[in-house]
This record gives C-alpha cells, sequence and structure tokens, in this order.
C-alpha cells in the first residue's frame, strides 16, 4: 500500500481506524532534531546553481508555552506508568525548557507508533547529539530495554564538521539512528554493502587485465588467505554518500531538499530490505 497522509501525524496515529493496533511492519522517522532553527526549501536552477526561489518549511524551535498542554494531556492519559514517570523525571530536571517541550511533542507520538507496530516489526528513529540521549531513555521506556538494538551511527561523508573556526570542541559529523523492536522476535534480513574503496585500494592493489578484478599477492607458507570478499554485512557504522549537509549542521534556514530526499531515499532502501 502506497498512501500520503497530510497533517499532523499525531491526529492521523490516532486515528484507530486509519492505524489499528499491530498493523505496521516497520517505521522510519526523520523528525524535528530540537535544531532551533528554520527550514526552507531551497530549488535549483537547470545549471544546478542554487536559486533565489525557496519556501519556509518548517520550523524546528520548541517552546514550553505551546507544549504545556500536550505534556499535560500525556501524562494524564498516558496508560504506561513507566513512560509517564520518566516524562515527569525528565520534567522535573529540565524545567519548561525548549527540550522538555520538544520531548513533550515527540512522547505521544512515540508512544502511538509502538501501538501500531506488529510484534515482529521495528523502528529506526533517526535524530543527532541534541536530543538523542534523552529520545534514547524514552525509547527504552515505551519500547522496554531488552528491545533496544543497535545505535547506528551515519557520517556524513560529503560534509565539512560543524567546527567553524576558532570553536574549541570536536566538529559534529554524524547523525544517529536508534533501532528498536517490538519484542524479541523481529523480521530481519540480512544487508550486504561494499567495503570502503580506501579499504579495497590498501589491501587489493593489484588488477587482474581483462577481467579488471581485484588481487593482492599472499606467500605461498600462509595458502589459507581468504579470497577478497567484496560485500560485507553491514555493521551500525554507516557513511552513505548524500546527508545534506547544509540541512542541519551548517547554515540556519536553508535545506537542499534534492540533497536531503537522496539521502532519506539511500537510508530508506537499507533499512527496508
Ligand atoms: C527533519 S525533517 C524530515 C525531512 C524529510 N525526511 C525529508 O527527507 O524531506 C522533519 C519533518 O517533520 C515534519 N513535521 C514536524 N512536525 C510534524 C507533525 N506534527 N506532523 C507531521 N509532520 C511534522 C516537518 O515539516 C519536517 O518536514
Amino acid at each position: 500500500m502506497n498512501r500520503l497522509y497530510f497533517g499532523d501525524n499525531l491526529k492521523w496515529l490516532s486515528d484507530r481506524k486509519e492505524f489499528p493496533d499491530a498493523s505496521v511492519d516497520l517505521v522510519y522517522l526523520d523528525p524535528p532534531f530540537n535544531s532551533n532553527a528554520d527550514y526552507n526549501v531551497l530549488f535549483r536552477e537547470p545549471s544546478g546553481a542554487v536559486s533565489q526561489a525557496q519556501f519556509h518549511a518548517f520550523t524546528d524551535t520548541w517552546s514550553w508555552a505551546d507544549a504545556a498542554e500536550t505534556y499535560h494531556q500525556f501524562i494524564d492519559n498516558c496508560p504506561n506508568v513507566a513512560v509517564v514517570e520518566l516524562m515527569e523525571a525528565f520534567h522535573s530536571f529540565l524545567k519548561h525548557s525548549p527540550m522538555m517541550a520538544y520531548l513533550a511533542m515527540m512522547a505521544p507520538r512515540l508512544v502511538e507508533l509502538h501501538r501500531v507496530i506488529k510484534p515482529t516489526g521495528s523502528l529506526y528513529l533517526h535524530c543527532d547529539p541534541t536530543a538523542s540521549h534523552y529520545l534514547r531513555m524514552l525509547l527504552d521506556g515505551i519500547f522496554g530495554v531488552r528491545n533496544f538494538r543497535t545505535e547506528i551511527i551515519w557520517k556524513r561523508s560529503s560534509a565539512h564538521s560543524d567546527a567553524a573556526q576558532g570553536r574549541q570542541q570536536h566538529g559534529r559529523i554524524h547523525d544517529t539512528l536508534f533501532f528498536y523492536t517490538k519484542s524479541d522476535e523481529w523480521k530481519w534480513n540480512h544487508v550486504f554493502t561494499e567495503y570502503d574503496e580506501s579499504y579495497i585500494d590498501s589491501f587489493y592493489k593489484f588488477i587482474e587485465p581483462g577481467t579488471g578484478r581485484r588481487y593482492r599477492l599472499v606467500t605461498s607458507l600462509h595458502p589459507a588467505v581468504p579470497r577478497p570478499k567484496r560485500r560485507i554485512r553491514i555493521t551500525n557504522s554507516w557513511v552513505l554518500s548524500a546527508i545534506g549537509v547544509t540541512a542541519r549542521s551548517e547554515c540556519k534556514s536553508c535545506m537542499n531538499k534534492a540533497e536531503l530526499c537522496r539521502a532519506s531515499r539511500e537510508l530508506f532502501q537499507r533499512i527496508s530490505v
């Protein structure tokens, strides 16, 4: 089924006719990250140059004034007592901060997502270090600590770090994906990926004339050296080619939509195998 739902996702997710309990195999969400930025969609000219045309896409700034009602409704109605206690603990630590407002927005949506996922289903939450530590605790509360499976580090390959000149901290160049399952038995297909070119270049230096296949020379004293494998099982450290550098790290208020869509597509291909 291919269907696009337009509007607030909490409204849609809470509609139990549209989204019955245990009806979804896989959830990938790329929500706002609490980046305290506005995002515009930029267009490109046919030449590839960035056009002047743009429109405001969304605001990733959170205030308690807007979130207080959602928070109290959640505390009063959420059936998961552990999650309510966790949110109250966050609240007593974070007070009425933007981070607390952000978590108040995320919590009811994550609870609904958990409800709709099948017992064999799973969820990937995409975020960055701004809020990943709180989101992981929230997901532990909602899915259960036992159902945390992997933290995937998605490194931007084409991006600069955000280390501005003179800034006295490490440049940040990764996003995070948390992989949770609904239960102990989940659907899983192995995903394979190519070796890094740099690995191939340094370990398999020679190229067979005619076929173009890579090989390396090994001593005959150790004939059992494995044949070169071009594909390996995927790990939790990903380098994807196209994460939108302008979207999240460098430039407040600009998002290169084409790059971001390409990145999302590449990522989704990996998790939906
Ligand atoms: C980090 S961006 C995701 C971008 C998207 N993955 C892409 O490749 O274009 C977060 C998105 O969540 C959307 N959003 C924020 N609050 C929402 C809500 N309550 N319901 C539905 N979408 C929402 C924003 O409009 C924004 O497009």
